[in-house]
């Protein structure tokens, strides 16, 4: 589906998962303004997708980076018509041992950082009748080992997103979640260190290999901004090759 007219915030989109969101909308003809922290990877992307792309370099767990990404899309492109909350940066470690700048590094990208944005964006999209890409995660559903900190801000994200999908429903702002697996580069680099675990976590997929984040995730995404998904809200979406299967 294409995306023209569709102006689009990213977060944590100059790379990973986010950065093949970025091309995607570009290349179906949205315009995007990524927000990260990775200034090199930012500059880039910009050099790379020309005018369609701004770059605001910027942390998601500052209350202000929210509001600065909205006023931009307006004052650079018009408007705003789609939001999606991509960055997520934690720590892992058994409950017993996360500090508390694990908990805070956890809620404060993930879970907070996408009310804000939400919160930020609500006039613009309101008035567009947008659409919102939340994130989720399968090792949040499943309950993985030392990912306390991580799955607990993740399904407070999905809890968050079903709630403001009834409320905003009226506003014609869909909310929905995607809750991807994908070889990133951050992925490639664990599968080397834990060849073991890397093993058996694809045992469990049953399209047998993980998720391409340009092929297999970015265009789940693509979909949801897109007015063919018109009809779907408050649904969580796993591009995750068959690994899970909610009901
Ligand atoms: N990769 C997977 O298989 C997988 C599985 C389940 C869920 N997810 C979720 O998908 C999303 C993307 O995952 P990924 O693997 O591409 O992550 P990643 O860590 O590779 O990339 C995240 C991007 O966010 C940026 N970022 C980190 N902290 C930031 C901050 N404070 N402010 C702004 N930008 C920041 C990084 O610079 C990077 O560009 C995340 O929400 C993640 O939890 C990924």
């Amino acid at each position: 589906m294409q995306l023209e007219n569709k102006i689009v915030i990213v977060t944590g989109g100059a790379s990973g998962i986010g950065g093949a969101i970025s091309r995607v909308l570009v290349r179906r003809g949205a315009k995007v303004v990524v927000v990260d922290i990775n200034a090199d990877a930012g500059a880039l992307l910009e050099a790379e997708l020309g005018e369609q792309v701004i770059f605001l370099d910027g942390d998601v767990s500052r209350e202000e980076t929210a509001q600065s990404a909205v006023s931009t899309a307006i004052e650079r492109f018009g408007g705003l018509t789609g939001l999606v909350n991509n960055a997520h940066a934690s720590r892992q470690a058994p409950f017993l041992d996360l500090t508390k700048d694990m908990w805070d590094l956890s809620f404060s990208t993930g879970f907070t950082a996408t009310r804000n944005f939400m919160l930020a964006a609500h006039p613009q999209l309101a008035r567009s009748g947008g659409s919102i890409v939340n994130f989720g995660s399968g090792a949040a559903l499943d309950g993985q080992p030392t990912q306390a900190a991580y799955a607990a801000s993740k399904e407070a994200i999905r809890g968050l997103s079903r709630v403001v999908a009834n409320e905003w429903a009226t506003e014609e702002i869909r909310v929905n979640v995607v809750s991807p697996m994908a070889l990133t580069d951050g992925v490639e680099a664990w599968s080397e260190a834990a060849p073991e675990l890397y093993q058996r976590s694809l045992a469990n997929v049953p399209l047998g290999r993980f998720g391409d984040p340009e092929t297999d995730v970015a265009p789940i995404v693509a979909f949801l901004l897109s007015d063919d998904s018109a009809y779907m809200t408050g649904q969580t979406l796993m591009a995750d090759g068959g690994a899970h299967k909610l009901y």
